[in-house]
C-alpha cells in the first residue's frame, strides 16, 4: 500500500548471493525506512534456523512458511513504507508474485553472475541449505532467472559494493 506521501515499500529480490540483506539494510538507513528481512520472520515464526526447516521439515514445508510469512508482512504494510529483502527462491514461487503485484510495492531484481554469486556466499560461510557445487548453483539460478526479470528493475551488482548498489536503487526508483 503506498505511503500518503507516494512511496511504495520496496522488495528486494534475487539469487543466493546477490546481496540482497546487506544491500536491504544500506538502503533502510540511507531512507530512513524499516528493513525487514523475511527469512528472519521465518524463522521467528518457526522458532527454528532456516537450515534445521530444511534438514527437518523439508523444502515443501519451508515454502509454505515463506508464503505464509510473506502474506503476514504484507497485510501488516500500512502507511510507512519498508525496504524488504526476501530469500533468494521466494520471487520464483507464483504465488508470492502474485501476492506482490496486488500489493503494489516495488520489487527490484538484484543480479550478477552466477560465478560471481556463488563465490560470495563461499566467502560468507552463512548456512544456506541450498548452496550447491558452482554447476548446479550456476543451473538453478538459470531456472529462476526469468521469474526475477518479472520484478520492475533489475541492477547488476557485479564488482560494485553494497553502499553503492543501495544508492544505485534509490537512484532508479526516484527516492534519492
Ligand atoms: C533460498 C535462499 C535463502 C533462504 C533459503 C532458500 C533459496 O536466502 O531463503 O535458504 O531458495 O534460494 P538467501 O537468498 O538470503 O541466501
Amino acid at each position: 500500500m503506498p505511503e500518503a506521501g507516494g512511496h511504495k515499500s520496496v522488495f528486494l529480490v534475487g539469487f543466493m548471493g546477490a546481496g540482497k540483506t546487506s544491500v536491504g539494510r544500506s538502503l533502510g538507513r540511507r531512507l530512513g525506512w524499516r528493513f525487514e528481512d523475511l527469512d528472519d520472520r521465518i524463522q521467528a515464526r518457526a522458532g527454528h534456523s532456516i537450515a534445521e526447516i530444511f534438514r527437518d521439515l523439508g523444502e515443501a514445508e519451508f515454502r509454505r512458511l515463506e508464503n505464509t510469512s510473506l502474506r503476514e508482512l504484507v497485510s501488516e504494510l500500512g502507511t510507512e513504507p519498508r525496504v524488504v529483502a526476501l530469500g533468494g527462491g521466494a520471487f520464483a514461487q507464483p504465488e508470492n508474485v502474485g501476492l506482490l503485484e496486488r500489493a503494489d510495492v516495488r520489487v527490484v531484481f538484484l543480479d550478477g553472475p552466477a560465478e560471481e554469486l556463488h563465490r560470495r556466499c563461499e566467502e560468507e560461510q552463512r548456512e544456506r541449505p541450498l548452496l550447491q557445487d558452482a554447476k548446479q548453483f550456476g543451473e538453478l539460478y538459470e531456472q529462476r532467472r526469468s521469474a526475477y526479470l518479472m520484478a520492475s528493475c533489475r541492477i547488476d551488482t557485479t564488482g560494485k559494493d553494497v553502499d553503492g548498489v543501495a544508492v544505485e536503487v534509490a537512484c532508479r526508483l526516484g527516492l534519492e
